[in-house]
């Protein structure tokens, strides 16, 4: 009976197609989906607080209207992504207490300082711009709520990068201050940008099994390639550089070459030594405290409206 399922759960794996909520899969699936899916979800969720503490100063209130609609964005893709969790079993309380309390990660790319407007623009151009070559991908993933869930945060992350490119755009048809904060703002992001997609593949502990239950569907060294592939020509159209003195096109590999992030810097950051990780995690927190009244509130209108049913019913 256990190897009919396990079959049936690669043949479908193998072919393509789908894995449900219902159907059978090993626990090892299981585990590195809520693992993965959690982590992006937290991501999500601490990501509104970099480019959150600009809303209150954006220069205009076209820019302010713009950001605020993007940080919701944020917001919903967190929440759609707990759900998907929560179809493998998983408990919302239990994953927000394993990120305060540090046993869970969250993307290194939110535990950086946003300085200027300018990194509102970076963040939507390179930050969202890695994300969907990340998340691009996901669409295909084995797992169908992750897969259905991606589609619909895919769409709203080409927004968020036409947005912030378009921000970009505008400063540097400006002035030479402006132009200036623009170079500065990518020298700051752009090596954090390349850390998003996960360490080298030679240290990646979890991709070769999540290729084979091709939960991912590219290598951490496979996508950073076409992150930068794509964002080279889209710095050249804007007139900034990267800070990559190996990044020249390769002809011979129709790629581009390019250095290496420092990967202890990475670790550093992923273990919670970045500028901004105690800060990002206090505020987590203290959002979580804050909105306990509302929990204890909407679950006890859930059980008064159950116990109603129940009389009602009783009665019937
Ligand atoms: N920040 C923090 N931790 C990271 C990381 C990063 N940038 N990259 C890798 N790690 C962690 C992994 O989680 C893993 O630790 P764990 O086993 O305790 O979870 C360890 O480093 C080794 O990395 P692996 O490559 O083996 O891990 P994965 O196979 O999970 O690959 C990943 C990492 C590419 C981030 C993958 O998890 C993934 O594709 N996740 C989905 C996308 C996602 O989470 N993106 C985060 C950004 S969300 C975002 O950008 C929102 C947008 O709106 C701006």
């Amino acid at each position: 009976m256990a190897d009919d399922l396990e079959l049936r759960f690669e043949r479908t794996v193998q072919a393509d197609a789908r894995i449900e909520p219902r159907d059978w899969m090993p626990d090892g699936y299981r585990k590195t989906l809520i693992r993965q899916i959690a982590q992006h979800a937290h991501s999500e969720i601490i990501g509104m607080q970099p480019e959150g503490n600009w809303i209150s100063r954006a220069p205009s209130l076209r820019r302010k209207a713009i950001l605020l609609a993007k940080v919701q964005d944020e917001a919903g893709h967190g929440l759609y992504l707990y759900s998907a969790t929560e179809t493998l079993g998983a408990d919302r309380e239990d994953l927000t207490l394993k990120l305060i309390e540090g046993r869970q990660k969250y993307s290194s790319i939110f535990n950086y300082p946003t300085l200027t407007f300018a990194d509102v623009g970076v963040i939507g151009w390179l930050v969202d711009g890695a994300a969907i070559c990340n998340q691009v991908p996901l669409c295909r993933t084995s797992y169908g709520p992750y897969a259905r869930a991606m589609i619909r945060i895919c769409k709203e992350e080409s927004f968020h990068q036409r947005q912030g490119y378009e921000l970009l755009m505008t400063m540097m048809r400006g002035t030479q201050q402006q132009r200036d904060m623009v170079q500065d703002s990518v020298n700051r992001w752009w090596w954090p940008a390349l850390m998003m997609f996960g360490p080298p593949d030679s240290e990646s502990t979890n991709t070769e099994q999540s290729m084979a239950w091709r939960i991912k569907r590219d290598t951490n060294d496979e996508l950073r390639q076409k992150f930068v592939n794509m964002s080279v020509p889209q710095a050249e159209a804007l007139g900034v550089t990267f800070p990559d003195p190996e990044l020249r096109w390769n002809e011979e590999r129709g790629q581009y070459d390019f250095g290496q992030p420092d990967w202890d810097e990475f670790w550093q950051v992923v273990k919670g030594g970045g500028v901004c990780n105690a800060q990002r995690i206090a505020h987590r927190r203290k959002a979580h405290e804050d909105g306990a009244w509302v929990r204890e509130a909407a679950a006890a209108h859930a059980q008064k409206q159950a116990q109603k049913q129940a009389v009602k019913e009783g009665a019937a």
